[in-house]
């Protein structure tokens, strides 16, 4: 491949467990993505992130780890990731590895020396404080319940911002932030190509007193974090050629401007959540509520040009392992007719922003939401946790599960269709999640046989951001943002304009005129299209030269 702007790139997610089985065990490995490396190359992207790969006890599904050196035992070795390296390099493609260094695992080597006593070396290297009142403060843990846990061994707590086994790193402490940087080196020695920073906005802690909240304002994007990321640049990836993109829990424009304004030199491009949280109720995830379509909007124009103003880059996504599918979420997933177009619609309104665009794993295919009817289906930590909780405060069994079956990070972690053969493909053996039961319709076999399919979309999107330097480099101009049923907007570049027109919602929408009257180029389309009105998620983007 020859060089391209790294602003001009696609990056695929690829979640490992789920992704492709080659040992029979139901969990996916290292050498389930070397196979399915030229499925990957046919859908043109430029990117692959692993989420996190290393030694884990997976509590967290490697989240919490264990060994930043070590390869979890369960994808492979070291060797089958030299070899998914390479293979991918021969073929033009690069590969991201998940970089979390927020929190360890309480595994982790250091934990467990710092836990043994007051005077460990590695004592300092966490949060341990101690309390009269039974807690240090009263955050809470963004997976439920306190974010202290007790330790008796020297009767202090420690912090743990997640799960109760992933405690947080004190990155005051230079030693840590020097041993974290060595990790770092390491994978850049190894020659992966960028990387993907797990909450990383998290990791400068400011006062450790009381919450009106949860904790949040004394820890997101807390008051060392920029001197943290930028040290970190400089002592690390800087000035190479690698790719990177920092998680950013419940931030601000401002401060993504300045994680990714190239000359503060932190990072590449930054994930934010906010557009997501539009089928929340009260900011409260754990509700099963519509989506609010005039909220997606403005949330994702407010971030667009605010970004693009500030001289910042966003990474731009739908989906990935902790969301539900996109396609039950913002569009349907009732009938196959419906499901196909309005992912489509989805995919193009996302692919035509500015930013990098993201795809995660099945999403090429219009993956569902998996509609799990018990719990005895899910496996992540965090909806077990809000189980417990929904159920303590007098929901029915009932409700749980559709609030489960809406907001659930399982929803996501289901085994990756390839084929309608048995478990989809994913594994000869039991998969360590069930598979969606729509598998024998909607799979990779299935969609690369139908050139109408969804699939066929992603890649004209590919293609499209590859040759148009429009998408990249074009400025954003939002359209009609009050309509009830439309999203609208414009990328303007040396002297042309797109239009992107989509119906977002299940019922035909007029054009209001002068879009009905705007003529041009169609460079893709989805759905019918008359010169009033667009059927029930249908879309397309119209090219108008201006000089
Ligand atoms: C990020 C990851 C999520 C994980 C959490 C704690 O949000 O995407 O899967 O549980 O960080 O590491």
């Amino acid at each position: 491949m020859t060089q391209q702007d790294w602003r001009k790139s696609v990056v695929y997610q690829i979640y490992p467990k789920s992704f492709n089985d080659t040992t029979g065990n139901g969990e996916g490995d290292i050498r389930g993505i070397i196979n399915k490396l030229d499925y990957l190359n046919f859908l043109g992207v430029d990117y692959l992130w692993l989420t996190p790969i290393y030694d884990s006890p997976m509590n967290d599904n490697g989240y919490d780890i264990r060994d930043y050196y070590q390869i979890n035992a369960q994808f492979g070795n070291e060797s089958d990731l030299r070899e998914l390296v390479d293979e991918a390099h021969a073929r033009g493609l690069k590969i991201m590895l998940d970089i979390v260094i927020n929190h360890t695992s309480t595994e982790h080597a250091w934990f467990e020396a710092a836990r043994q006593s007051k005077e460990s070396p590695y004592r300092d290297y966490y949060f341990f404080k101690s309390s009269e009142q039974g807690s240090p403060t009263n955050w809470e843990s963004k997976f439920g319940g306190n974010a202290w846990q007790y330790d008796a061994q020297t009767a202090e707590y420690y912090l743990h911002l997640f799960d109760v086994t992933q405690a947080d790193l004190n990155w005051d402490n230079p030693k840590v932030r020097e041993a974290l940087y060595k990790v770092i080196n390491h994978w850049i020695d190894f020659g992966v190509d960028g990387f993907r920073f797990d909450v990383i906005n998290l990791i400068s802690k400011g006062d450790f007193v009381d919450s009106e909240d949860i904790g949040k304002e004394f820890y997101t994007d807390g008051p060392r974090v920029h001197e943290y990321i930028h040290e970190m640049n400089r002592a690390t990836f800087g000035g190479k050629d690698l790719m990177t993109v920092g998680e950013m829990s419940s931030t601000t424009i401002d401060h993504c401007i300045n994680y990714t304004k190239p000359e503060r030199h932190e990072l590449n491009s930054v994930f934010n959540f906010h557009h997501l949280k539009v089928d929340y109720k009260d900011g409260e995830k754990w509700t099963n509520e519509k989506f609010d379509l005039q909220q997606l909007k403005t949330i994702l124009m407010e971030w667009q040009t605010g970004i693009y103003k500030g001289g910042g880059w966003n990474a731009i996504f739908w989906c990935n392992h902790d969301q539900p599918r996109v396609v039950s979420r913002f569009g349907k997933d009732i009938d196959e007719e419906t499901r196909q177009q309005s992912a489509k619609t989805l995919a193009i309104v996302l692919h035509l922003l500015q930013g990098t665009p993201y795809i995660y794993q099945g999403e090429e295919i219009g993956m569902t939401d998996p509609h799990f009817t018990s719990i005895n289906q899910y496996r992540d930590v965090e909806s077990l946790n809000a189980y417990q909780t929904l159920k303590s405060k007098g929901y029915s069994e009932a409700e749980v599960l559709a609030i489960l079956g809406q907001k659930s990070r399982d929803n996501s972690r289901t085994p990756m269709q390839w084929s309608a053969d048995k478990h989809a493909g994913f594994t000869t053996g039991t998969p360590w999640i069930d598979v969606a039961s729509n598998y024998e319709t909607i799979n990779v076999e299935a969609a690369m046989a139908d050139p109408d399919s969804i699939l066929y979309t992603y890649k004209h999107l590919i293609e499209l951001r590859h040759t148009h330097d429009i998408i990249t480099y074009g400025n954003i101009v939002p359209r009609y943002m009050e309509h009830p049923q439309l999203f609208v907007y414009e990328r303007h570049y040396k002297g042309e304009i797109w239009t992107v027109v989509a119906n977002m919602t299940d019922t035909v929408a007029y054009l209001p005129e002068d879009l009905a009257a705007l003529s041009g180029d169609t460079i893709i389309q989805n759905g019918s299209v008359t010169e009033e009105y667009l059927e029930p998620y249908a879309s397309y983007v119209i090219s108008v030269e201006v000089n």
